[in-house]
């Protein structure tokens, strides 16, 4: 059958029309550069074939729209905004796409002055997505494609003295399209930037550097290898600051030359992420002068690891993705150097370019602050995975220049990098002859870095063995050299942070550090992927996948960052940030002042770093110090002694030894005293002692055959005897309880827990519990009633529950005592193979809006994801205990509670635990939350919503990867809760904790 001829954009083995090869990026040129950014005029068309007639000619263009360029077309109003993880949005026919083809008309124009022409003019453009034609002054002028990479197009002959117009034509759909099926949204137009270069006649064209280390990592030698064009003679110089390391000379003859050059460095320092030292190479030619950053560094694989300067590093990263909360995949230099600098602060030593790579810029501020970089090719086509056909075109040698072309090109960009480590030849694309090709014409290019491709599953064609996702337990393999081959280890993608989590980061970096071959990975992702939205009343939150209509979606898929739309560190980012820190603190039970830091830098000594510590009780510093002198080389521990001293303790005080390693000095990312490691202690100086119950004045009972009361001096305890529960408390006329203990195993399900929530909710039906009274007895002593209420706990048609007895003793004071055990019971077979808490939900007056408990705070911390936290006395407002998750999850909550205090300023309901529970403290129930699409939505409660978990299952990561490890899932068990509740001064509520009473 005959078929459709194939249009430009369609055509895979196009690379580019008049496009210049593809070279690196300088950090300094004498070259005139002029932006093209700012304000174009701009049609929007539903396929290329409407243009109107003259378009590309200067002066056309009357009655266009007016876009800003760099900025993508759907943050503007044109076209629509959609979001898929896997999806092609057409029909998978490559290389065609659809006739009906969004399509960007760019125009404007700009005035070269006289001088202007002793050069040549180059234009660029850093990134347009995803294919385009150019014209200048109505004279087509090339074509280009690979979304995510520059084109440069040598104009010259087409401009003239005076205004010259350029035109711009963008096709949303190409054949690049099936090789740019990330998941992300699909933006398009001109997002990145847009200049004119004026290159004098002689030039450097080309200036790619490789710099490395001898043996003994002393000495560097520089390989400069030069293009010029033009005939002339030129310098060449290697700098340290302004100091001048080594020089020469060379000439061309020729149009375009290729000159070879190498600089020995003599002594330099090596570049490493811990130490990014740079220098510089100033290469002259005639009248152009170029300058290129260049770090002194040697990568290679030995003994089974890759090393830099013969070091077997570990990777610490965190994918990147291009994203902007208003303008989509437009980014500024401001912004990515705020993101670099907040890796840095958070400990973080490796970014992966997921999936494509970045804007120059970028890699200048990983060379600089010093990070790590895989660098990744614009490419992916994970929909044909689902078509069951994934090598379909990645196997197809028609399709092997569009591979080699997308890796090759950002090679040639990228080459003076010393932060990139790894060239990655793409992301979820299978395998196939495309990928070989890919990999050896990388190496032609630069056999100076290693190749990774998590996709060669094999690594046959990859130096480093990748998987992402990998479970605790097969990693374990990996590690242990059972499983795959024997090339050294890395995750490229773990730690999945959708909303609530990951959890078990802390399981990962163990397993890091205990094997050899393990290299470290990379935390998916680093931003939440949200679009700031105000509707029309007035609510601002951010829109993910479905929000806008789009069809089909991956919802809430692209919220799986570290960071909040709005950059605001997630918990989990606190959390990896301490998990990953460069230094361990360790105490060993028993060691008295005694404690162990271990040196987990690959490069640096502690000299840097000194050890704040103080012994901390409740919420004051007893006692503090600095120790300034750490002496551990990398790998190394040292020990040492605490000097603080002998005290008395105070009667039921806990004390603790905190420890927290501070950098000595300000450094470009930090300043002194940033924190980059902490540790707590608890010590053994405690003093137990207990009193009896004060006899509390009278009391007297009234029962109504409903409701049994008790009603001291001041207040009043009220019971259901029908519904069998504590139905409120109040004192001095004020309700503390507005709704008494009822026992739940249900959470607002938490983005990690998606492949749990359809059995936990439509099969085992947790979210409805019914607690149905089983006996109700009271007892009245001298000071006190005995309430004693039993129950059975179930769900909708389950045969799984507990038989709970809550002993309550209530005194004539006020004071309540509650003892609550819990018996499992099974009497048919089905049941989930875990809960997500086991523990009692109560409600308090609504006025009680200041909360202060002592546990692990500040921020919200879960059974596996506590590392950050430390124990103390904390205070917020109720609001303030929350975290507002883009897409409303369980949240909030806090472990190893002994006591906490709600109150209204004067007075505090306080509640002191026998042994330390799990808390929540919110002003929605977790019903709403459950409900909630968006944060707005979350419907506020009349009460205060109060949850006292015995156990509180872990956060995980298998929203994509690793479940709850066994031991932080909480199966069906047993239980005991045992707390007092009491009504006291609010600013007693410490001094009231301590006051333990006699049985
Ligand atoms: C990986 C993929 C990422 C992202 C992630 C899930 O499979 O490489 O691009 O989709 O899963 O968020
Ligand atoms: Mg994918």
């Amino acid at each position: 059958m005959e078929r459709r001829k194939k249009k430009r954009w369609e055509d895979e083995t196009i690379t580019g029309v008049g496009r210049r090869e593809a070279r690196t990026s300088f950090y300094g040129d004498s070259a005139r550069h002029v932006s093209l950014n700012g304000d174009w005029k701009f049609l929007y068309l539903e396929a290329p074939e409407f243009s109107p007639a003259g378009f590309e000619e200067p002066g056309s263009g009357a009655g266009w729209d007016t876009i800003d360029v760099p900025s993508v077309w759907q943050m503007r109003g044109y076209d629509h905004m959609h979001y898929t993880d896997v999806l092609y949005l057409f029909p998978v026919n490559p290389p065609y796409v659809p006739s009906k083809n969004p399509t960007g008309i760019y125009k404007r124009s700009f005035v070269l002055d006289d001088a202007w022409f002793a050069g040549d003019t180059i234009l660029k453009f850093h990134g347009v997505d995803s294919a385009y034609d150019i014209w200048v002054n109505g004279v087509h002028a090339g074509y280009s494609k690979v979304s995510r990479l520059p084109a440069e197009f040598d104009v010259t002959s087409l401009v003239k003295p005076g205004e010259n117009d350029v035109t711009v034509r963008v096709y949303k759909w190409s054949d690049g399209t099936y090789l740019e099926d990330q998941d992300m949204w699909w933006f398009s137009g001109i997002y990145r930037d847009v200049e004119l270069i004026n290159e004098p006649k002689n030039a450097v064209l080309d200036c790619r550097v490789t710099a490395v280390l001898d043996t003994a990592c002393e000495c560097g030698r520089a390989a400069i290898d030069l293009t010029v064009k033009g005939v002339g003679s030129g310098t060449w110089s290697l700098l340290d600051g302004e100091r001048l390391m080594a020089e020469g000379d060379f000439t061309s003859s020729g149009d375009q030359k290729e000159i070879g050059i190498t600089a020995e460095a003599g002594t330099v320092r090596p570049w490493t992420a811990e130490t990014p030292y740079l220098y510089r190479i100033r290469i002259r030619f005639e009248n152009h002068e170029i300058t290129v950053r260049t770090g002194f560094r040697t990568i290679e694989i030995k003994d089974g690891n890759f090393t830099v300067n013969g070091t077997a590093i570990l990777l610490n990263g965190v994918n990147h993705h291009d994203y902007s909360p208003t303008e989509g995949r437009a980014v500024t230099y401001e912004q990515m150097k705020a993101d670099v600098i907040l890796m840095k602060q958070h400990n973080i030593n490796a970014l992966r370019c997921s999936h494509y790579p970045a804007a120059d810029c970028l890699y200048d501020l990983c060379d600089e602050y010093g990070l790590y970089v895989i660098d990744e090719a614009d490419l992916e086509c994970h929909g044909f995975e689902w078509v069951e056909n994934y090598t379909w075109i990645s196997d197809d040698p028609a399709w092997e220049t569009a591979y080699v072309d997308r890796a090759v090109r950002m090679v040639r960009r990228d080459f003076n990098h010393p932060s990139i480590l790894m060239w990655s030849l793409g992301n979820e694309s299978a395998f196939g002859c495309n990928f070989v090709k890919s990999a050896e014409a990388v190496r032609t290019v630069d056999p100076s870095r290693l190749v990774h491709y998590e996709g060669d599953f094999e690594a046959e064609a990859a130096d480093v063995y990748s998987t992402m996702y990998t479970w605790l337990d097969k990693l374990e393999e990996i590690g242990r050299g059972e499983k795959g081959n024997q090339k050294p280890h890395v995750m490229c993608e773990y730690g999945h942070s959708m909303g609530n989590g990951a959890g078990c980061l802390k399981a990962y970096q163990d397993l890091f550090r205990k094997y050899k071959r393990l290299q470290g990975g990379f935390i998916w992702e680093w931003y939440d992927h949200g679009f700031l939205t105000k509707d029309e009343e007035g609510h601002e939150y951010y829109r993910y996948g479905g929000s806008y209509g789009d069809f089909p979606n991956n919802g809430n898929f692209c919220i799986d960052g570290l960071l909040m739309p709005d950059r605001t560190p997630s918990p989990s980012l606190t959390e990896y940030r301490q998990v990953i820190a460069p230094v361990e603190i360790r105490k060993k039970t028993g060691s008295g002042r005694e404690i162990l830091l271990k040196n987990w830098y690959d490069f640096k000594d502690l000299s840097h770093l000194c050890v704040k510590w103080w012994i901390s009780c409740d919420e004051t510093v007893q006692e503090e110090g600095v120790i300034e002198d750490l002496n551990a080389g990398p790998g190394e521990g040292c020990r040492l002694e605490i000097p603080y001293r002998p005290f008395m303790p105070e009667s039921n005080t806990d004390y603790y030894l905190n420890v927290s390693v501070c950098l000595k000095q300000d450094v470009p990312y930090a300043g002194k005293g940033h924190e980059v490691s902490r540790g707590q202690f608890l010590l053994k100086e405690h003093l137990e002692t207990a009193v009896l119950h004060e006899a509390g004045g009278r009391f007297v009972t009234e029962d109504d055959g409903i409701l049994f009361k008790v009603k001291g001096k001041s207040s009043e305890v009220v019971f259901h005897k029908i519904y069998g529960r504590l139905e409120r408390w109040t004192v001095d006329g004020k309700p503390y309880v507005t709704a008494g203990p009822e026992v739940t195993v249900y959470r607002a399900t938490i983005d990690n827990d998606m492949y749990k929530k359809d059995d936990w909710m439509n099969k085992y039906f947790i979210q409805l519990p019914d607690e149905q009274m089983e006996y109700f007895r009271t007892e009245e002593h001298e000071n006190h009633v005995d309430v004693t209420i039993g129950t059975y706990f179930g769900c909708l048609n389950q045969s799984w529950g507990f038989l709970c007895d809550y002993h309550y003793t209530v005194y004539g004071d006020g004071a309540v005592t509650c003892r609550l055990e819990g018996k499992q019971i099974q009497r048919g077979k089905a049941e989930p193979g875990f809960l997500p808490r086991i523990g009692i939900r109560l409600k308090a007056s609504k006025d009680l809006q200041k909360a202060a408990w002592y546990g692990l705070g500040f921020q919200e911390n879960y059974a596996d994801s506590r590392e950050a936290a430390f124990m103390g006395v904390y205070r917020s407002d109720v609001d303030g205990m929350s975290t507002n998750y883009v897409y409303p999850q369980e949240n909030g909550h806090r472990e190893e509670v002994s006591w906490y205090s709600l109150g209204d300023g004067e007075r505090s309901l306080l509640v002191t635990a026998d042994r330390p529970l799990g808390l929540n403290i919110h002003n929605y129930t977790e019903e709403s939350l459950e409900e909630a699409k968006y944060p707005w939505q979350i419907k506020e409660a009349e009460d205060v919503i109060i949850h006292m978990d015995y156990l509180h299952s872990g956060l995980g990561s298998n929203s994509c990867g690793q479940e709850q490890e066994e031991a932080y899932k909480v199966k069906r068990q047993d239980f005991a809760l045992s707390f007092t509740m009491r009504a006291v001064d609010a600013a007693e509520d410490v001094a009231q904790s301590k006051i333990k009473y006699l049985d």
